[in-house]
């Protein structure tokens, strides 16, 4: 991680909290939070999303809350800043939880959310050159769906983003923002805004949020997994242990996590080397490390 990262994330854990210190609600604390990351540019999120082999940003987001067990998402959204605030709409002002593709684009310009280029300058689109170690399936597939160039991972560093809040309610909310990882093909989503698999949350158990490699959490339902443990009686970082080690040994998956039960035991845990992140309670300052 970054100076410039850790004092983005120090800076979104600290309004994170002091929304929360004023009263406001484990949902709007982590909207913000994940707000503040898709704004910098700095993380693979909003305005740092990595791009598809196309060079557009497909972004997906989601959102969810203890309570009622509300939850949000947008997938493969274009051309704005804030996905997790399309998600939280998505939410709270239709009947549906997930919406997709150029109609989920359409909805946030509805709604005036701040407006992004679908295709980021600097990410030049190449002709496909480049080494078929990386992902030959996806490049050869690409190479036989279009004629058009790709772009390549000009970001290395650059993790998903997302947060865990428990408010003075009680409630907990959980949220996450990506831009997908590398070399995906046009059209490919991850776990981001599959609610279960990318985030979770239930004031019984707790709230779950996921970054890593999307297509191996699908396949456990990880944050699904993680709340399931918590409400038999695990603690979060047994909890989360227990499944990350259940995705690398049946999978070969990688993933991290942010995990908080509702009477304020956290966990923060990954499978892969590092996972910037951090965590703070109001005291001293917070903390941001890229290894727990
Ligand atoms: N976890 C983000 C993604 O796989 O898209």
């Amino acid at each position: 991680m970054t100076a410039v990262q850790a004092d983005c994330l120090t800076a979104a854990l600290q309004i994170g909290y002091h929304l929360l210190d004023r009263g406001a609600s484990a949902l709007t604390a982590v909207e913000q939070t994940i707000g503040v990351l898709e704004q910098s540019g700095l993380f693979n999120a909003g305005r740092g999303s990595h791009v598809q082999l196309d060079g557009v940003r497909r972004m997906d987001a989601s959102i969810m809350e203890g309570q009622e067990l509300l939850a949000g998402a947008v997938a493969s959204i274009e051309g704005i800043v804030h996905p997790i605030s399309a998600a939280r709409l998505v939410m709270e002002q239709t009947s549906h939880v997930l919406l997709v593709g150029k109609p989920a684009s359409a909805f946030a310009r509805h709604f005036q959310l701040e407006r992004q280029p679908r295709r980021p300058s600097g990410h030049a689109v190449r002709k496909t050159t480049m080494t078929r170690a990386l992902a030959p399936k996806t490049l050869q597939l690409y190479r036989a769906m279009t004629s058009g160039g790709l772009v390549l991972r000009e970001r290395a560093g650059k993790e998903t983003v997302g947060a865990v809040a428990l408010d003075r309610t009680g409630t907990v909310a959980a949220g996450a923002s990506t831009g997908g990882i590398d070399l995906m093909l046009p059209g490919r989503v991850g776990d981001t805004p599959i609610i279960g698999c990318g985030v979770y949350a239930d004031n019984v158990s707790g709230a779950v949020s996921m970054t890593g490699l999307g297509e191996g959490i699908i396949r456990i339902a990880v944050a699904k997994d993680i709340c399931d443990r918590l409400e038999r009686g695990m603690s979060p970082a047994m909890a989360a242990r227990a499944v990350l080690r259940k995705l690398v040994t049946r999978i070969d998956g990688a993933a991290g996590t942010l995990v908080i039960a509702p009477d304020g035991r956290f966990a923060i845990h990954h499978v892969t080397p590092r996972m910037a992140a951090g965590w703070w309670d109001g005291k001293g300052r917070p903390v941001v490390k890229d290894r727990f």
